[in-house]
């Protein structure tokens, strides 16, 4: 029990002892995250949300990006939200656009009834779209001249 009191009594005072360090130091040391003045306003990046009108296809065989919003969807071990719209056995209730048939396509080339396994977790090739600037500059030119 004492010991406990001591080690808090001394955690205590070396962080008074920090705090008095750093305010002495003032201002003048301080760095802000973006290396921005400490006495302006930082300018905040813009945010891209998603842009809910189609886009087109970059290249011929770009898995189509997604145009709606995907985070309430769980895709898991077991689970995978994305079938209930998407799945050939749903879509046309929903009408959504139904996986093509590479989806059911095993590794072997076989025609399976589900989904093949490689092509479970949809976001590992499609992404939700935003109208964003790039992240990392590129020459990307796509052979459709565009
Ligand atoms: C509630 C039903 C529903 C769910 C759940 C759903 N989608 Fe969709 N999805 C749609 C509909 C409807 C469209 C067509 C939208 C349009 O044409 O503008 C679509 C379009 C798409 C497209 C574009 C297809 C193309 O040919 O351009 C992709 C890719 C896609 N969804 C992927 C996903 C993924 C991945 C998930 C799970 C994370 C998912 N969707 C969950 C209904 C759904
Ligand atoms: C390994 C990459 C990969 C995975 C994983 C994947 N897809 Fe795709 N998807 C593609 C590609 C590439 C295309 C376009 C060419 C094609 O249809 O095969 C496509 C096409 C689509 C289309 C458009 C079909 C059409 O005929 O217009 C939808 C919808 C779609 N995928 C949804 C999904 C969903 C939902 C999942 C998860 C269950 C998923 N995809 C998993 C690569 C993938």
């Amino acid at each position: 029990m004492k010991k406990t009191v001591l080690i808090s009594v001394l955690t205590a005072s070396a962080l008074v002892a920090a705090g008095l360090a750093v305010a002495q130091s003032g201002t003048s040391g301080v760095r802000s995250l973006r290396n921005a003045p400490i006495d302006e306003v930082a300018e905040v990046p813009g945010v891209f949300h998603q842009d809910e009108k189609r886009f087109g296809r970059n290249y011929r065989q770009q898995p189509p990006l997604i145009p709606h919003t995907i985070s309430r969807y769980q895709i898991d071990l077991r689970a995978n939200q994305c079938l209930a719209c998407h799945d050939w056995t749903n879509a046309g209730d929903r009408g959504a656009p139904t996986l093509s048939m590479t989806h059911y396509l095993d590794r072997e080339g076989r025609q399976l009834d589900r989904v093949a396994g490689t092509r479970w977790f949809c976001t590992q090739c499609h992404v939700p779209q935003a109208d964003a600037p790039a992240l990392v500059e590129n020459t990307f030119r796509s052979t459709a001249g565009k």
